[in-house]
């Protein structure tokens, strides 16, 4: 009886296996994009982009609906030439700084700073492209002073991955682990100069990670993961939409960094190349180079892509 339990507990498991297998090797072929215009097709028309605004729903309670700017990102700002700077090392290993402050916008993220570094990460920021544990736990005190330029005189976007959520009749913070809603709306009441940051809608993120699953399936070129986008992924993405074009500074590295490092700016930090992290990096990776102009060798020398806005993408 219980040899027989165990043989169907295996053919079962044996069966899910090889149902798995086979729909990984015939992917929804609806969904491959035979082309580089194809995936950018995807991505305009597949991840929906926007920031909540006070319009966004009918809040019922009004504090709630004062932390959010009027109008929205997308329809507040557009670039020609941008900059995303990620806070990989290998950015100390080339002297950008100058390219990158030449761009007409400049995007960082989290707490990435510029004094000191300048000859290498440039010292402008226009968007800063923020986690949710700022300001509740990380650099707080750049995002309280308002004489310190980090925050405030930047515009500053908050990643949302479903923390803040759009409800019928106002904001659900149910999954708001760092409380950053309510870590802004304490902020609004104390700072009533300040402008508030954009929060990204939370489907942006959802539909960039299915985005990405399906990107796997279709190419072969990754692995699907559970894993979330990181906020470099989003930030990539948000500029596609804010800009002719985008050059993303090693996100894709390049060949020149040897060391173990991780972030510019912290020695300590060690780099997650064995793990991979929380996040889905190898698939952004991918992705990215899938969408880049620049040749993989290029790429390899200078660890600078090349991408398009979408509004030069024609989809039908
Ligand atoms: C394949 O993709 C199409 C278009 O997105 C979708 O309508 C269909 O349900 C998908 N099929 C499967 C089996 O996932
Ligand atoms: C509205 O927000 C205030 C301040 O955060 C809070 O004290 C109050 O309980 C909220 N009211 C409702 C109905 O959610
Ligand atoms: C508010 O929403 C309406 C309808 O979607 C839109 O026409 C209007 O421009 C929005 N206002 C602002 C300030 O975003
Ligand atoms: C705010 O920042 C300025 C400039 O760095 C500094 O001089 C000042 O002491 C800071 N204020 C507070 C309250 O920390
Ligand atoms: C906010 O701005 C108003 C008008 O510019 C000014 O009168 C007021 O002093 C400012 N408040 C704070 C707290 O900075």
């Amino acid at each position: 009886m219980r040899a027989t339990k165990t043989t169907l507990f295996i053919g079962v498991l044996c069966l899910c296996i090889l149902v798995n297998v086979l729909l990984s090797k015939f992917p929804n072929t609806t969904d491959v994009p035979q082309t580089i215009d194809g995936l950018y097709c995807n991505v305009k028309t597949k991840i929906s982009f926007s920031t909540i605004t006070q319009n966004s729903t009918n809040f019922e309670n009004r504090s709630d609906e004062e932390v959010l700017p009027k109008g929205s990102l997308e329809n507040s700002v557009s670039y020609n030439s941008c900059a995303v700077v990620s806070s990989s090392h290998g950015l100390m290993l080339h002297t950008y700084g100058r390219e990158i402050d030449a761009h007409d916008a400049v995007l960082r993220f989290n707490c990435a700073p510029t004094e000191t570094f300048e000859e290498f990460v440039g010292s402008r920021t226009d968007i800063r492209l923020i986690n949710t544990r700022i300001p509740g736990r990380a650099c707080k005190k750049e995002f309280l002073n308002d004489s310190i330029a980090m925050f405030n005189r930047e515009i500053t976007v908050v990643r949302n991955f479903d923390a803040v959520r759009l409800a019928p009749r106002g904001i659900d913070t149910k999954k708001d682990r760092f409380r950053v809603f309510e870590n802004l709306k304490e902020f609004g009441r104390t700072h009533p100069n300040r402008t508030m940051p954009f929060i990204l809608i939370p489907d942006f993120g959802k539909d960039i990670a299915t985005e990405l699953g399906r990107f796997c399936i279709a190419t072969g070129k990754c692995k699907k993961t559970d894993k979330s986008p990181s906020t470099g992924m989003f930030g990539v993405v948000m500029m596609l939409h804010l800009c002719n074009w985008v050059y993303v500074y090693e996100i894709l590295p390049s060949n020149k960094d040897s060391t173990n490092l991780r972030y510019y700016y912290d020695e300590k930090a060690k780099n997650l190349k064995t793990t991979g992290g929380f996040h889905s990096f190898s698939q952004e990776k991918q992705y990215i180079r899938t969408l880049s102009l620049t040749s993989d060798q290029d790429i390899a020398n200078t660890g600078v892509a090349l991408l398009k806005g979408l509004n030069k993408v024609r989809c039908d």
